[in-house]
């Protein structure tokens, strides 16, 4: 088997240092939610010391004393998510949660740009995350707008299928970017081609991507990109991006309205004589992504968000997929030997470190999944997850780069064990 050298050009043990619960278990599901890291946890810990006890020596007091939305903090974030998906800081602001995000976009943005009507479609897969889909299913209910499912064949969404479902009435198409059950990963830009070419958007969920693979929303002309940061990004809960294309900010118009988002002449008026909460209000908005802030991250998210945002640059994301493409291929690799069967493509254009595989059925996987989550005495439990979703799915796999080669190893040599003493039963 191949050794994965380690990409990061900082040892492992210093990386993995990040991580304390790496010493209790072997952690492969950061697919589900990422171990916390002790760089974002001591950064939300000096946010409340300095509450707490006013500490100046390493914030700026104006900083930390204003509301989250307020803080350089949060403005650096948003400067970091731009710089980390390849688009202008304009372009992005904080979402709490995809789901947010997508009610926002569907029955808030779209709607504001020409009301649903019955005629329309909205495009998605048998492999999309619920959440955007449940919201999608309101307007179905509300408006009569046909919602146009693709299905997945084995485990991968086939191009020409979605073209074929896509055409002049559909107004948005919804991916995964990397699909959350199985790992299927897209080639956006051929999504945005299709889409573009008959008018429709496209609303790609990023949250299994962003933090494992290197992606440039320009290059792939994207239309509008969320995420969370808490699964590859190994950020806090409760901060999240939301990129959407520069020339679709003017023609927007929220109906969620945002006062702090405008054009203030003289700055926050507050402290003004003439203060008036019509006429010192009544600006135009700003326009930039920040017209569409609902402005709810907090302040311990915004300051954990920022530090794991910097330790994403200090390792660099180009060096964190290379990394995390070589430990699935690897994992892939040791899988084959196992005669398991994968439910996710094993192409490594297709797929990262999201992998899925089943050893035979619901039961057998659910034997499986225990015995690695509640092992014999003295043998670390192997965190893993359950999945199923479209007719694919079972045991999903999702190394990150701070696993080592030995971690994986460990695992593959487990679920041997475990298909031997199922071949004696
Ligand atoms: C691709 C994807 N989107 C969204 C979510 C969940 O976020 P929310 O509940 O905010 O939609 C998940 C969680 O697993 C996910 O994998």
């Amino acid at each position: 088997m191949c050794c994965c050298e380690n990409d990061l050009d900082f040892p492992l043990e210093e990386v993995r240092y990040q991580f304390k619960l790496l010493n209790h278990q072997i952690f492969l599901n950061v697919a589900d939610q990422s171990m916390p890291g002790n760089y974002w946890l001591q950064a939300v810990r000096d946010f409340f010391d300095f509450q707490e006890c006013g500490r100046m020596e390493d914030v700026p007091n104006q900083d930390i004393a204003t509301h989250p939305f307020l803080m350089a903090a949060t403005y650096e974030a948003i400067e970091r998510c731009a710089r980390l998906i390849g688009a202008h800081k304009e372009e992005v602001t904080l979402m709490y949660r995809p789901l947010q995000a997508f009610n926002l976009i569907v029955n808030d943005m779209l709607e504001a740009m020409q009301e649903w009507r019955a005629a329309d479609n909205v495009v998605f897969t048998d492999l999309t995350y619920p959440s955007a889909v449940y919201v999608f299913m309101g307007l179905r209910d509300r408006c009569g707008v046909e919602l146009r499912c693709v299905k997945n064949v084995d485990g991968e969404i086939l191009i020409e299928d979605l073209e074929k479902a896509v055409d002049e009435r559909t107004r948005l198409v919804a991916i995964n970017r990397t699909t959350p059950f199985c790992g299927f990963t897209y080639n956006v830009k051929e999504v945005c081609r299709i889409a573009h070419k008959v008018g429709a958007l496209v609303m790609d969920d990023a949250f299994q991507a962003v933090g494992a693979i290197d992606v440039d929303v320009h290059d792939d002309d994207v239309d509008f990109l969320v995420t969370g940061s808490y699964k590859w990004q190994n950020g806090p809960e409760g901060a999240g991006i939301f990129y959407i294309r520069r020339d679709l900010i003017e023609k927007i118009n929220p109906r969620y309205r945002n006062y702090l988002a405008i054009e203030m002449p003289k700055g926050i008026p507050f402290s003004l004589a003439d203060h008036d909460n019509v006429q010192s209000w009544d600006y135009p908005q700003i326009q930039t992504a920040q017209k569409f802030s609902q402005d709810v991250i907090t302040g311990p998210s915004a300051f954990g968000w920022l530090a794991a945002l910097k330790f994403i640059e200090k390792l660099g994301i180009k060096n964190i997929e290379k990394r995390v493409r070589k430990l699935g291929q690897y994992l892939i690799e040791g899988l084959r030997s196992l005669n398991v069967t994968f439910q996710c493509s094993t192409d490594p254009e297709k797929v990262h470190g999201l992998i899925t595989y089943t050893t035979g059925g619901e039961e057998r996987d659910q034997a499986c999944f225990e015995r690695f989550n509640f092992p014999p005495i003295g043998k670390k439990p192997i965190k893993v997850s359950l999945r199923m979703l479209g007719g694919v799915g079972g045991i999903r796999v999702s190394p990150h780069y701070y696993n080592t080669v030995e971690e994986i190893d460990t695992f593959l040599e487990t679920q041997g064990e475990i298909l031997a003493s199922m071949r004696k039963k």
